[in-house]
């Protein structure tokens, strides 16, 4: 058995966890919302056509916030469609997924929706085909009290209490040569300004998202974050990171490495950020928003074949990886990864949520399950809360394609305010178990109350309907704790939680 050690102290702390980091996302893209979180006639639909099965899910995932309605589709969309009366709302062709919306679900519907869930709603607005002035206009519409165009309009749609919608997301990937009306850094900067502008004018209690790169393999990254930022610095709450990772080449190690590249993409943003502050000379300091993450590449054939054979057809089965056991270790990496960000990662969501690149997957009239990927999520959402505490961890480390040096054990923690600990890791070795020892007299007499491991022989396992639980968390081996010091069997090739409770 290997050996691997780790330093907790209760004073080595990196910052509060925001639990908005434990956001998702859901988009008007293929079945997310129709077939997925909406399916009337379903005989699990409620009287509003929304499933509780799927309902059901989500609340155990414990999402805090979701980023709707896009996402690429939010570029050409008119918020103005999605409300009133259903019958009289119209269908449009979607320019960002080649579908037909029918906008039966709105911001009313979605709203609701999420309330039930238990989470807030992230709001993103069109600055792609629209502008400033529509950006204003639905801050008025959903957060303004009454006696004006747009707030009676709602009250005329049936929502007499405003919905006080808090975060807003300024555009999606305006960078992006995909999107519907792409800008330059500077036009963006420009446009986001105003409209930040514009907005906090109607409602000042609000926080934005300006949009970062599309992801940091632009070959504009770095430079579109300085030169928007530059333009509206002073407006804005936060800056947004989107990476995706895949392993189409079958390189097990190297894809559980990516999650290096996501702390290289956070601290260069980090950087930017700080540098426009010190350019500026602000006493403001802006966070950040990583409200797209995840695996994506196992759908990516089937949806070019999806648009040969039927384009415009509403509700497309796109998008929809089906996760394997690996995806679930590269999650848990990325979540370690956020909460090792905590002190400027104020936001985070997983793409998305349902169907579409999600952890909850569904069938048209018939079931709903977790995939490989729902756990890590739900284990870190439900006890990552928090402290996040910074931890010294001593592992041997191997090489792989694009990185060198990568720790076999990546291991983060975080304190309860019930004073438990929790420590997340995932062990990447493919043949090794670990004894772990983990130093943890600084917090008094804890007792390992808990040991969760997530493990499958084979990397590319994965949950079905007919098999559910195929990749599915069980009890670990666990361990003792004697004078401070715990001593933890790892498994090899494995996602752990390991909590430490008041003995
Ligand atoms: O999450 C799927 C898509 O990925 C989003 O619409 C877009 O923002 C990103 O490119």
């Amino acid at each position: 058995m290997k050996k691997a050690s780790i330093i907790l102290d209760k004073d080595y702390r990196i910052g509060q966890i925001d639990p908005r980091i434990y956001g998702s996302f859901i988009e008007h893209l293929g079945r997310a919302v129709y077939g997925g979180i909406y399916e009337p006639g379903h005989p699990q639909a409620d009287e509003n056509g929304f499933r509780k099965d799927v309902l059901e899910l989500v609340r155990r995932i414990g999402v805090p916030i979701v980023r709707y309605p896009g996402g690429n589709f939010v570029s050409g969309f008119h918020w103005e469609d999605s409300v009133g009366p259903k019958e009289a709302r119209p269908k449009r062709l979607d320019l960002a997924w080649f579908t037909t919306e029918t906008n039966q679900v709105g911001m009313h519907e979605f709203y609701d929706w999420a309330k039930r869930a238990g989470a807030e709603v992230m709001y993103a607005i069109n600055l792609g085909t629209r502008g400033p002035e529509q950006a204003r206009d639905v801050v008025e519409y959903a957060n303004h009290p009454g006696s004006s165009k747009f707030s009676d309009m709602r009250i005329a749609n049936g929502r007499k209490e405003p919905f006080n919608i808090k975060l807003w997301c300024l555009g999606n990937e305006m960078d992006g040569p995909w999107q519907m009306g792409r800008k330059t850094a500077y036009e963006y900067g420009r446009t986001a300004n105003e409209a930040a502008k514009m907005m906090k004018w109607v409602d000042p209690s609000i926080e934005v998202v300006a949009c970062g790169s599309s992801s940091s393999e632009m070959p504009t990254f770095g430079d579109w974050e300085l030169t928007m930022l530059n333009e509206c610095y002073d407006n804005i709450d936060y800056v947004s990171l989107h990476r995706y990772y895949g392993n189409p080449t079958n390189d097990t190690p190297g894809f559980l490495a990516r999650a290096m590249d996501m702390d290289d993409f956070i601290h260069t943003v980090v950087s930017i950020c700080d540098a426009v502050k010190g350019k500026k000379h602000s006493k403001k300091t802006v966070n950040l928003s990583f409200d797209e993450w995840n695996v994506w590449y196992h759908s990516n054939e089937q949806d070019e074949e999806i648009w040969k054979r039927e384009k415009w057809g509403p509700a497309l089965p796109l998008l929809e990886d089906v996760y394997n056991f690996e995806d679930a270790l590269l999650v848990g990496s990325m979540l370690i990864t956020l909460l090792r960000n905590a002190d400027r990662v104020k936001v985070a969501c997983l793409a998305q949520l349902v169907n579409v690149i999600a952890p909850i997957m569904t069938r048209n009239g018939g079931g709903c399950w977790a995939q490989t990927i729902f756990w890590p999520f739900m284990h870190a959402s439900t006890y990552g809360r928090g402290t996040s505490l910074r931890a010294l961890v001593k592992t041997p480390v191997y090489d792989c394609k694009d990185y060198e040096a990568v720790p076999l054990i990546d291991a983060t923690a975080t304190q309860a305010e019930d004073g438990s600990v929790t420590l997340f890791c995932v062990n990447r070795s493919m043949k090794a178990d670990f004894a772990l020892d983990v130093d943890l007299r600084s917090f008094g007499a804890l007792r390992l109350s808990e040991h969760i491991v997530l493990h499958h022989d084979d990397v590319k396992a994965v949950n079905t309907e007919d098999k559910p639980d195929n990749v599915a968390p069980a009890a670990g081996p666990g361990g003792t704790v004697d004078g401070g010091r715990a001593s933890v069997h790892i498994p090899a090739l494995s996602w752990n939680v390991i909590r430490f409770t008041k003995a």
